[in-house]
């Protein structure tokens, strides 16, 4: 199957054909959700936390989201990938923003552009569209808001909230996202515009009727346990299988079982002869 595009994501919401969406942040583990078929990547600015270890997504650079980027590019022959604008990248000016997604496409080599955009930043968002760059919208919860919201929670639970996600949603379809991500939003919401929209919406904590689902991928893969938002289900324990797999090989090279003849390379005693001839015996 070829590379999907903003027109076959489109259809899938269409044909109701529900959208998968993972994140990715390095090559390996790109090749595999691309191996399984998966129609999106999101390389998320939630690797300053899942990869780098710090408590939040607002340390994220452009350095290292360009960079994990084009190593994920690099593995997609057919998912969609999608590069989160990190904090500072579009919080600024019209110029900084439509520089840094361009920095995406030209260095990275991504697909599409996500911002977590609200009405501040919509006439930046219409400048990238008109840039040329595939963008997605994200609202609900914002993590880059984390300080002025008062930690990671849902939103859109109160009448103000629920405004608001449904204000900039429409605002963002037309600005000329392709797709929008709606972060720990109630089901009722996301279902009202997923019908209001005429574009792809996906979940992340919005509940099952969004046109497509996402979930942060060392959540499903149990690789990640510093902070577990209540709406990620782990579908393996990969995080347990490493730590087997680290305890057994430090037993065996304690004990000497590893490496065996097996893990080792072999030499003919006449080439160890001739270099002890030149360089003498072990005293
Ligand atoms: O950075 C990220 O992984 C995200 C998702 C949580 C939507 O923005």
């Amino acid at each position: 199957m070829s590379k999907h595009t903003v027109k076959t994501i489109q259809e899938m919401r269409n044909n109701n054909d529900i959208i998968t969406m993972l994140t990715a942040y390095d090559y390996p583990t790109a090749k595999k959700i691309n191996d399984a078929g998966i129609d999106m990547i999101l390389v998320g600015d939630s690797c300053a936390m899942v990869v780098h270890g710090h408590p939040n997504t607002l340390t994220a650079t452009m350095e290292m989201m360009v960079l994990h980027c084009a190593a994920v590019a690099r593995a997609c022959d057919r998912t969609m990938v999608v590069a989160d604008m990190p904090f500072g990248s579009f919080q600024y000016s019209i110029e900084d923003t439509m520089k840094n997604a361009a920095r995406f496409v030209t260095e990275a080599k991504v697909d599409a552009v996500k911002f977590e955009a609200t009405h501040n930043h919509i006439a930046k968002t219409k400048a990238v569209v008109e840039m040329g760059i595939a963008c997605v919208g994200h609202v609900g919860l914002h993590p880059q808001a984390v300080g002025a919201l008062g930690g990671l929670k849902a939103q859109g639970r109160d009448v103000a909230s629920a405004r608001k996600v449904v204000s900039e949603a429409l605002a963002l379809q037309d600005a000329g996202v392709f797709a929008i991500i709606f972060e720990a939003v109630p089901t009722k919401l996301s279902d009202y515009v997923t019908r209001k929209l005429d574009i792809p919406t996906i979940s992340i904590g919005g509940g099952p009727k969004c046109s497509g689902q996402l979930l942060v991928t060392p959540d499903v893969l149990g690789m990640y346990d510093n902070f577990t938002p209540s709406f990620a289900k782990q579908y393996a324990n990969v995080g347990q299988v490493m730590t087997d797999a680290f305890t057994q090989y430090a037993k065996e090279v304690k004990s000497g079982a590893f490496p065996d003849d097996t893990y080792s390379y072999g030499m003919s005693d006449k080439v160890l002869e001739s270099v002890i001839k030149e360089f003498g015996p072990v005293s």
